[in-house]
């Protein structure tokens, strides 16, 4: 599979469009590239009761995999334009469940202002049942 890194960190760019992020105003934007070439966005959506926020990371991956779609090869994650936004803990737990240390994370920014890692590097020794 192709990655095109421009692709997806733009594909995460037009999804933060959408965060709902009234609280923190820290607005993310997600894309996930499956195995089969098909982008699958998320963004956050935070709650008033705070705990129920979810990532967007979570939400493109809450939305691939109620498709039937658990293959993944890589994913953009976009904060503040200023920033390379990482995925928390929790986030990197939920990718692993899916993906092996090789999945490639593009950590945003934008499409010109990213740092690129792996979720190996993210999260050694990452927890399997
Ligand atoms: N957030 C994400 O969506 N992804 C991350 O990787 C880091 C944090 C969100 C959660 C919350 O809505 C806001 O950013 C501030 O923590």
């Amino acid at each position: 599979m192709e990655l095109d890194r421009k692709a997806l960190l733009r594909a995460a760019m037009a999804a933060r469009e959408f965060s709902y992020a009234p609280f923190s105003h820290f607005r993310v934007g997600a894309a996930l590239l499956t195995a089969e070439g098909e982008i699958v966005t998320g963004c956050n959506i935070e709650n008033s009761a705070y705990s129920p926020t979810l990532c967007a990371e979570r939400c493109a991956v809450a939305k691939a995999v109620s498709e039937g779609k658990r293959r993944f090869v890589a994913i953009a994650v976009v904060g503040p334009e200023d920033s390379h936004t990482t995925p928390c803990g929790v986030c990197r737990q939920v990718l692993y469940e899916f993906c092996d240390e090789s999945l490639v994370v593009l950590c945003g920014g934008t499409d010109e202002n990213y740092m690129e890692t792996t979720l190996g590097a993210l999260l050694p020794c990452g927890f399997r049942l």
